[in-house]
């Protein structure tokens, strides 16, 4: 006998609201939390679960900005260029949903939701043949949610739901009611087609509310279900910045205990901030105050020493990043050293060995192995080989004013301090520059470049002027 086939899901996500609590000029899926936008991290979950030409996300306010953000994710969008309510948003989208049996519908701004929690939904949704089910909560405070009340058989709450009832809709007892709608739903979406039409907008908004809609389904015989999440903390809403701010913490917290868990010591998990997509191989020490952004990662035994920043960096194993480092869209390669106060600036190379000390500058430079610079320097455009040495307050003059240009500097040589390197401009293999030089021209292999004034020393000079020059009377 041929298998039965699967009943087909999509995945709808509410994206198209303003966000008015945040007082923001922004799109609010757009807000950030985990280094992420709230959006993003809803995407993620939702196409662990369907494949992502399954998942639309219903978008309205600023959409193009919001489209441009999720569009490398490969999901659709439906526009809502109206956005009067969420009853209103999922009939934007019967076209895009229709050729699906049912649909699991998420919101933008509920960005904690685990894979495994829409998958739950999903199976209970099929178990029990209904028309929808809600995913309810019950965490420490309820006030601001929708709240969910159950049919009561026997003097006993039962699977299936009454109503939903708004925040500001709550009469008298009902304001007690713990169980809320976390806004996260499943639908067979020939029954939610048929009867959505029947919402109305007679409540505090004049919205038309997705919530309402399990009444009508209920009233018109169909199943309408619940089914509680066991992490409340997971289904959680950002409506206000408060709250964007503990969802942050939260989701931080988790991170880093993930990251612990996994073999990494983080001294002070709750003074670093680690976004969500950063990794980090085992052993490696991380102490407080240090923030890890974007797509970094870092290899095994490393140590990040506190109030270094590093955003989008690949780091090996065996890297030490003393205080105060700032590194951006840069590659530190096995037993580096850097700090403390290093900064490298976008497109850096840092070889196996090399030590980079304070206040040393880098952009768009390449260093090999057991290359060093120790103190004050900036290398820009540089391609600078194996065993350099490069001296104290060491800088290259990369720019003439209109346009770039390149320093190279091959393995072995030695730039004195305080040497000034006009590009573009080659060091030859194993060639000293004279401290204090300003080089202008290539200097050849194993040649030493002197370019400075020469040293004058007159014998008894200063004596002879302080004889020569009294003090004027005040
Ligand atoms: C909604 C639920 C509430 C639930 C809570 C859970 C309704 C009426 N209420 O309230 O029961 O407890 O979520 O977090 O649904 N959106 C659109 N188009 C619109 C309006 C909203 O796409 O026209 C999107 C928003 O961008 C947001 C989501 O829908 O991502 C929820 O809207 P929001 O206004 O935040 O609803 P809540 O008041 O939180
Ligand atoms: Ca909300």
């Amino acid at each position: 006998m041929p298998k039965k086939s699967q009943p087909s899901f999509a995945i709808a996500i509410l994206a198209a609201g303003k966000g008015t609590r945040l007082k923001s000029r922004h799109p609010k899926v757009l807000h950030e939390i985990g280094g992420k936008p709230l959006l993003a991290h809803v995407v993620a979950a939702a196409i662990q679960v369907v494949p992502p030409q399954n998942v639309f996300a219903i978008i309205g306010h600023e959409a193009e900005k919001v489209q441009a953000a999720l569009e490398h994710t490969g999901i659709g969008f439906v526009l809502q260029a109206e956005q009067r309510g969420t009853g209103h948003a999922m009939l934007q989208a019967r076209e895009a949903l229709r050729r699906f049996q049912h649909v699991l519908v998420l919101s933008g701004d509920v960005p904690l939701i685990a894979p495994e929690t829409i998958a739950r939904v999903r199976d209970f949704h099929t178990q029990h043949k209904a028309a929808m089910t809600i995913l309810t909560a019950e965490p420490p405070d309820p006030t601001g949610y929708g709240r969910v009340f159950r049919r009561v058989a026997k003097g006993k709450e039962t699977d299936e739901v009454e109503r939903i009832v708004e925040q500001k809709a709550l009469r008298g007892e009902e304001a007690q009611r713990r169980e809320i709608n976390s806004g996260i739903y499943g639908f067979a979406t020939e029954p939610l087609y048929a009867h959505i039409g029947k919402l109305g907008t007679a409540n505090a908004h004049h919205e038309y509310y997705l919530t309402d809609i399990a009444e009508l389904l209920r009233k018109a015989g169909e199943k309408v279900v619940a089914l509680r999440a066991d992490d409340p903390g997971e289904v959680l809403g950002v409506n206000t910045r408060m709250e964007l701010a503990q969802l942050d913490a939260q989701l931080r917290a988790k991170k880093a205990r993930e990251l612990m868990l996994a073999g990494i010591t983080i001294f002070r998990p709750e003074t670093c901030d680690i976004d969500s997509d950063v990794e980090i191989g085992s052993d490696t020490v991380i102490e407080p105050f240090v923030q890890l952004i974007g797509e970094t990662k870092i290899g095994a035994d490393c140590r990040i020493r506190s109030f270094s920043v590093i955003t989008n960096c690949q780091l090996g194993d065996k890297v030490l990043i003393q205080p105060g480092c700032i590194l951006e869209d840069s590659i530190v390669r096995n037993g580096a050293q850097l700090g403390p106060y290093t900064h490298l600036r976008p497109g850096c190379d840092i070889g196996e060995q090399v030590h980079m000390g304070n206040f040393v500058e880098a952009k768009k430079t390449r260093l090999g192995k057991g290359s060093k610079a120790n103190h004050l320097t900036y290398l820009g455009d540089s391609e600078v080989g194996d065993s350099v040495n490069v001296g104290a307050g060491t800088i290259t003059c990369n720019y003439d004013g209109v346009n770039k240009h390149r320093t190279l500097i091959e393995d072995g040589a030695f730039i004195g301090s305080d040497a000034t390197l006009v590009a573009p401009v080659r060091i030859g293999r194993g060639a000293y520059v004279g401290a204090a030089s300003c080089i202008t021209g290539d200097v050849p292999d194993d040649a030493l470049a002197l370019a400075r004034g020469r040293q004058v020393v007159k014998e008894g000079w200063a004596k002879e002027r302080r004889a020569k020059t009294k003090p004027t009377a005040k």
